[in-house]
């Protein structure tokens, strides 16, 4: 038996911050709730939903980004920082949705993204009309091309949605000339983090949302800030090594930004908290976002990434926790989000969560796709995920076991990727599809109170298998997956052992994941088994909660089950 912990906060669940345990429910407003019927998700569709997210019994929402912008990346391309997006409400509506959740004991945790703007942000406007070395060019990052006349990209840095990461621009003079850092789309250029106007604004930004209530923030592309001296080109060596930095990826610099940040957070009070969208290569380099002086969170992108297979999500799990364990941060496990393929589809099809681009990678042999099996094993994984030491992130539809829709009609998809890509990589869309609230398919199934609209009339079409999936058919349904989450977050909070913790494996057999959690003031113990095999004897214990019915004394294959023991 060995023993693994990420503790280092002793003592009673009330008395530890909040962001150490919570079920933190990702929502992605433009696909969520609809309110005022234009087919696009907005502020008061959320706030409509508050009373079946209390009931669902998470602790903290986390928003994708609502500000203003052009929608080039669906919001991740920010124009205002200090604004709400008019389609999807108002500053007063902002305020009031977060004070609601608050009253239901709800955190609100914004999205803030740092590394880029839109290019219609007044300030890169200014820096376009601005001459080369101006204060406004310096806020971005330009630079001359190379070759005779400039012709060239200044380095071959790639854009992560494909094509260079360069763009050109045209001067004020109509001739071609200086040439600016874009590591996304186009329309999404780089801020230059080594420009302290760049931390003042952002000091305030964050301010302003913490003076308006917010509990924390997401930090988008949080290792992406600080790009290497120099600006070097990426050789073949550090391409083909994968756990090599990138020039422009977890460069030692982005932690001075987040130790600052920190400070700024314990200024105001209730555990201000953020978590860091870090995609860095290996378990070490993730932790280092949560050492004690800076954030609090960091997702767990190693076990996003891990195939539904025992040995990688064991050896996801322990070294994790053990990278953790030795800065004293809780994990934030997570299987699903805005930018991969739901986990139905990809534990059905045998896929990994990032770094995929192309349909194959994404969905694989379709012709193979086994729906019910995948949300058999999302469900387990679900339980799985719940029962570790550490808080977790859902995202939404997950509750329902939603699938990924892997056909919207190629002329309906929005994902920049997919144009970015040279048409190769459809994209993200599928997983961002409006949530299906009810069977009938009137107002795209109730996601949107325009009730004119059919399934395929909200922003992005929903498949004719939509309604079986809907939150209204799950309601009284005792073994749905929306009830099996409900049930397992309720247990969360009544049972002490769960949340953050020590957790010991238990020796179980080659197919099993099985560990136990200990109450230390009482004793009690808890033990949680993943059965990824054949069918096994139902372990000795009084049982909680089950990812699927078990049959008789029978654990079924791809089924989880808590037990009292
Ligand atoms: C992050 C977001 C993703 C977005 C990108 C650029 O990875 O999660 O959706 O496209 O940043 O902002």
């Amino acid at each position: 038996m060995t023993s693994t912990s990420t503790t280092y906060f002793v003592g009673a669940r009330s008395e530890r911050p909040w962001w150490r345990d919570a079920v933190t429910y990702q929502i992605y407003p433009r696909s969520y709730a609809d309110a005022n019927g234009d087919g696009k998700g907005d502020i008061e569709g959320i706030r409509s939903r508050l009373p079946y997210l209390k009931k669902l019994g998470i602790d903290a929402i986390w928003i994708s980004p609502w500000y203003p912008s052009p929608q080039k990346d669906h919001g991740y391309d920010v124009s205002d920082y200090m604004d709400i997006e008019p389609d999807y409400g108002t500053l007063e509506d902002a305020k009031r949705f977060i004070d609601e959740a608050h009253a239901l004991g709800i955190k609100v945790i914004a999205d803030i993204v740092p590394n880029h703007s839109s290019d219609q942000h007044e300030w890169f406007q200014e820096a376009l009309k601005s001459p080369p070395g101006s204060p406004a060019r310096a806020r971005y990052i330009f630079r001359e091309g190379k070759g005779e006349n400039g012709e060239l990209p200044p380095n071959n840095w790639e854009g992560i949605f494909g094509g260079p990461a360069w763009e050109r621009i045209t001067e004020a003079d109509g001739k071609p000339g200086q040439w600016y850092l874009h590591l996304f789309a186009v329309e999404q250029p780089d801020f230059d983090w080594k420009n302290p106007e760049v931390h003042e604004y952002f000091e305030k930004v964050l301010r302003f949302w913490l003076d308006l209530g917010i509990d924390g923030f997401r930090i988008d592309v949080a290792h992406g800030m600080i790009k290497a001296e120099g600006l070097p080109d990426v050789t073949e060596e550090v391409e083909l090594l994968g756990t090599q930095l990138m020039p422009f990826w977890d460069q030692d610099g982005v932690h001075d930004i987040y130790r600052h940040w920190r400070k700024i957070f314990d200024s105001y009070p209730g555990d201000r908290m953020a978590v860091a969208e870090a995609w860095a290569p290996t378990p070490a380099r993730i932790a280092r976002y949560v050492r004690p002086d800076e954030l609090a969170n960091s997702f767990n992108f190693t076990f996003l990434d891990s195939l539904w297979n025992v040995d990688a999500l064991k050896k996801a799990i322990d070294g994790s926790i053990e990278e953790l364990h030795k800065v004293g941060a809780p994990a934030s496990w997570v299987f699903n989000n805005h930018d991969v393929t739901r986990s139905v589809m990809r534990f059905a099809q045998g896929l990994k969560g990032g770094g995929v681009s192309t349909p194959q990678e994404r969905y694989g042999d379709i012709a193979k796709f086994d729906a019910e099996l995948g949300v058999k094993r999302a469900r387990a994984g679900a339980l799985l995920m719940l029962a570790l030491p550490g808080g977790a992130y859902i995202y939404q539809g997950e509750e329902l076991g939603l699938p990924e829709v892997y056909d919207i009609p190629k002329d309906r998809l929005t994902d920049p990727r997919y144009k970015l890509s040279g048409y190769k990589d459809t994209g993200r869309d599928g997983c961002r599809v409006p949530i299906p609230w009810t069977v009938s398919d009137k107002g795209s199934h109730g996601f949107s109170t325009n009730l004119s609209l059919g399934r395929s009339d909200s922003w992005l079409p929903e498949p004719t298998w939509w309604g079986n999936y809907a939150a209204e058919k799950q309601e009284n349904d005792e073994n749905s997956t929306l009830n099996i989450y409900r049930r397992a977050l309720a247990a969360r909070k009544e049972l002490s052992m769960l949340g953050d913790g020590t957790m010991e494996w238990i020796e179980a057999g080659a197919d099993v994941l099985a560990f136990s959690r200990t109450d230390q003031a009482t004793g009690k113990r808890f033990a949680c088994y993943v059965n990824f095999g054949a069918p096994i004897a139902i372990p000795t214990g009084e049982v909680i909660l089950a990812s699927s019915p078990p049959t008789g004394d029978v654990l079924p294959s791809d089924t989880t089950i808590w037990l009292h023991i």
